[in-house]
């Protein structure tokens, strides 16, 4: 009896809740997208639509049950936030289980979850890590560049994620940075070429192929122009020089229909670009026509003036359509649902950002496959993946020196001395966010080949390779040392820098060597251009290889001759730290100690 009598009320009480949703006139992937949209916000509550707007870092979720509760629309892995295991399965578990509980709301709709894949897929052990793209510039070859993100969309899709906070396409005109490295160069025509070609290979031709992910132009605007090249600093430029040097790249980023732009922490003349609605919305949205959505930066709203509430009014009414809360979305959503109540925030504006937000939800086909596409998932650190990743290594050093025709190296060679700090150091080769935000140090943090164990596995069995790291065992009686010195790894403001010096080991061990007699070779691993004089003057050959990544090979490659090098300077290269800043521009470039562009083969 009772059975029955459920039988029959529950299609009422379905029909009754579903009265209000007509599910098929958003789900139905052959309507327009702008249909789907507009249909949406006309039955969204408040609480659903501000929902859309909350991007939460995942290990700050209280519970996961808040995705469902507060609509969220957005998740984000810090650096380093995930799974900590050595298998990328563990990641699409992760996230179809995030996945899961916005499906579990009224409408359903899918999370949009963003990832730092800032140099391939990693925050992933076992994900092909590529050089940094202050290397990417010096190879000056954007189907590269287009091809590396193509790869990393694939291995970032094999986790499920959708969107990567990747390219920043910064242009650094102070190597004191921090995040020099970040950019592609300091020329804003070869950033915007770059740039580019990142956004066409994350995005594809079609964002709904399941091999595509959105893309972000970082951080707008003028990140990499502060001063003293301190980040998040101020930068202070008239209009003129701002559209000259760092707003070319946004307009390329627009041309390529890139999905969202990231606000960046920087002030422009005082005032924090957060809450610049001129910048955002006047020069963005409406000047330059972008239709994708507007990204907060990491509790960058927090940096703006006044209390909580104030500092939300402003950034929305300035432009920003989704805010990186990161961590504190419940008195994020109390205080945005306050001040739209209240009026202080128009509903036009809110139901703008939504349909932003929604608008590259259903481009993504979020809601046709909100899962992992399981079959990606084992082509995270392919063979296939690694070679591009050694291609891009080997394209990217810069030959500085030469002496005596000293490179290339002879396989046969009977004693190889390999020596320096960054010799067997994985770690330092990949640089910041790598499996970490700040990065490690040593072997141990992901699947990657550190330059020693390139050099062994490179030459012929006839030779022996002596390692040392601080160049002890040298008698003089070796044919050559190969010296890999250079920065140990770091991310944004941790890596700001006063001085820009070799530290003294590193500097210890390439005379000790000198002393010896033995013919030097120094490869420096580095985020930017360092102060090298002594190690020039006292190396026969000096190679800048950047944060190549973990394919060392592609270093062992330029060094036995299977490639001769091509890469040129994307940073002009200072000759002592009063010279910094200093571009190609700049009025003492002629007393640069390299020149921009420079680069030598063999
Ligand atoms: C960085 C961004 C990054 C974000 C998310 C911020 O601190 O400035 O570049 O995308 O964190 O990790
Ligand atoms: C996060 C980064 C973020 C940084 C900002 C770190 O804890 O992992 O993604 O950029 O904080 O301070």
């Amino acid at each position: 009896m009772k059975k029955a009598l459920l039988l029959f009320t529950l299609p009422i009480l379905m029909f009754l809740s579903c009265a209000s949703v007509d599910q098929q006139k958003y789900t139905d992937s052959g309507k327009p997208v702008d249909e789907r949209v507009s249909y949406l916000l006309s039955i969204m509550t408040l609480e659903e639509k501000l929902g859309q707007m909350t991007q939460v870092n995942t290990s700050d979720l209280i519970d996961l049950e808040d995705i469902t509760r507060y609509h969220l629309g957005s998740l984000l892995s810090g650096g380093g936030v995930g799974p900590r295991t050595d298998d990328p399965a563990d990641w699409a578990d992760y996230y179809d289980n995030f996945q899961s509980y916005a499906l579990n709301t009224r409408l359903g709709i899918p999370l949009i979850y963003g990832v730092d894949a800032v140099h391939g897929h990693n925050n992933v052990y076992g994900a092909t890590i590529f050089p940094h793209n202050i290397g990417l510039g010096a190879t000056r070859d954007p189907e590269l560049v287009e091809e590396i993100a193509r790869i990393t969309a694939m291995e970032v899709s094999g986790t499920g994620m959708d969107w990567t906070f990747a390219p920043c396409v910064a242009v650094p005109q102070d190597e004191r940075w921090g995040r020099t490295y970040e950019g592609f160069g300091e020329d804003p025509e070869l950033v915007t070429e770059l740039g580019k070609a990142a956004i066409r290979g994350y995005q594809g031709d079609d964002l709904s192929a399941s091999t595509t992910i959105l893309a972000t132009a970082k951080h707008y605007v003028a990140d990499g122009g502060t001063e003293d090249g301190k980040d998040q600093g101020n930068s202070i430029m008239d209009e003129e020089e701002l559209r000259e040097i760092h707003l070319p790249p946004y307009i390329g980023a627009i041309e390529e229909n890139v999905g969202s732009i990231m606000a960046s922490f920087n002030s422009w003349n005082g005032d924090k670009l957060h809450g610049n609605q001129y910048l955002m919305t006047d020069v963005l949205k409406e000047e330059l026509g972008f239709e994708g959505f507007i990204v907060s930066d990491w509790a960058g709203v927090k940096q703006l003036k006044g209390n909580y509430d104030q500092q939300i009014v402003t950034a929305i009414n300035a432009g920003i359509d989704m805010v990186m809360c990161p961590a504190d979305y419940i008195p994020f959503l109390d205080s945005l649902t306050r001040s739209v109540k209240s009026g202080k925030i128009s509903m036009e504006r809110i139901d703008e950002s939504v349909g932003k937000i929604l608008t590259a939800k259903f481009e993504l086909g979020l809601f046709e496959n909100p899962l992992t596409d399981r079959s990606l998932t084992p082509l995270i650190g392919s063979q296939e993946h690694r070679d591009v990743a050694r291609e891009a290594v080997r394209k990217s050093l810069v030959l500085l020196k030469n002496e005596n025709s000293l490179l290339p190296l002879d396989k046969n060679l009977e004693k190889i001395l390999v020596s320096g700090s960054n010799a067997n150091n994985l770690g330092a080769q990949c640089g910041g966010w790598t499996l970490t935000w700040q990065g490690e140090r040593g072997n141990d943090l992901t699947v990657g080949t550190p330059v020693l164990e390139a050099i062994e596995q490179s030459v012929s069995g006839n030779s022996t390779i002596i390692f040392s790291q601080k160049g002890d065992l040298s008698d003089g009686s070796e044919n050559v040392a190969i010296v890999v010195i250079g920065e140990q790894a770091y991310a944004e403001g941790k890596g700001d820098r006063k001085t820009l010096d070799l530290t003294p080991n590193d500097l210890e061990t390439i005379r000790k060597i000198k002393e010896s007699g033995t013919k030097i070779v120094t490869v420096l691993i580095s985020g930017r251009p360092m102060i090298i004089n002594e190690a020039l003057e006292l190396s026969d050959a000096f190679l800048a290889a950047w944060l190549p990544g973990t394919e060392g090979l592609g270093v062992a490659d330029v060094l036995f001759g299977d490639y001769a090098p091509t890469g040129k300077l994307s940073h002009t290269w200072p000759a002592s730290m009063d010279q910094i800043p200093l571009s190609a521009d700049s009025e003492h470039a002629g007393e640069a100690l390299f020149p921009y562009g420079f680069g030598l083969t063999y």
